[in-house]
């Protein structure tokens, strides 16, 4: 199957440093298809030149935010993730029910994704579910495993979430995207933390869920997160004599 990652991003002094590193880990992943969403009115050239030098396949498509919405506390990317699976869902709409074999994973541009996080994913039937380091206040969260079945979740935040689990932690079959064709990320009613639980309810159950990564005992994607960069010294006259894309 090929893996679908649909990847939110948005324009800040980091950009391009954390779509370089992911690109240069999605590029050693075979049969891999790259969605990148930008936040964003319309392409930015920063990200089209990156794009079609990446050297995988891809997609490029947009979405701003609207500015209601970016506040602290409020759930990011609900409507990049929405054009990512608007796009997929079109461009199989003449399956029928009989789609290509195929996997999805949100990938945030800023994460740690190891190599063999890939090849667990790919084997996915309905929904599978890993542990996610660095996460939750806690060393790493998991889904618990008993008998091969996911029985509860490892986690120091909001254990009340029907589904413990990070944006990172999941991936779930083309087919099932297709047969659940108004699964989508909702803004109304999303708690900060519940957006993969209130998109998962749509999809899954828990008793359904398939455990990878040796029954989730392995972490094998990190939710890293980029420290904000210090610009105090950026010139405000007396500019750099080029403009330098960083
Ligand atoms: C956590 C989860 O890991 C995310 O999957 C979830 O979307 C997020 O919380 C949330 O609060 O909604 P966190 O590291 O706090 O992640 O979030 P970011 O990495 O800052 O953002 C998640 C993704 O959305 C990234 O790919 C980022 O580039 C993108 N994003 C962020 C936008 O497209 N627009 C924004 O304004 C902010
Ligand atoms: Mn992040």
């Amino acid at each position: 199957p090929t893996i679908y990652a649909i990847t939110p991003t948005y324009s800040r002094p980091v950009q391009k440093a954390e779509l370089t590193r992911l690109a240069n880990t999605l590029r050693q992943v075979a049969q891999l298809h790259w969605i990148l969403v930008e936040d964003a009115a319309a392409r930015s050239e920063l990200v089209s030149r990156l794009l079609a030098r990446a050297g995988l396949p891809s997609t490029h498509l947009h979405v701003p935010t609207p500015r209601r919405y970016k506040r602290p506390g409020l759930p990011r990317a609900t409507e990049q993730r929405n054009a990512g699976l608007a796009w997929l869902r079109q461009r199989h709409r003449h399956g029928h029910g009989r789609a290509q074999p195929g996997v999805l994973f949100f990938a945030d541009d800023d994460n740690t994704y190891s190599l063999e996080l890939f090849q667990e994913m790919r084997t996915t039937r309905k929904v599978s579910v890993w542990p996610v380091g660095l996460v939750g206040g806690r060393r790493y969260e998991r889904p618990v495993v008993e008998n091969g079945k996911v029985v509860s979740w490892y986690t120091g935040w909001r254990a009340d979430r029907p589904f413990a689990i990070d944006m990172a932690g999941f991936a779930v079959s083309l087919q099932v995207i297709l047969s659940n064709p108004k699964a989508v990320f909702k803004r109304r009613g999303s708690q900060p933390g519940m957006q993969e639980s209130d998109f998962l309810k749509q999809i899954t159950t828990v008793e359904e869920l398939e455990p990878k990564a040796s029954n989730c005992t392995k972490v094998l994607v990190w939710h890293t997160r980029t420290e904000k960069v210090n610009l105090a010294n950026e010139p405000k006259y007396r500019l750099d004599t080029v403009n330098i894309e960083v």
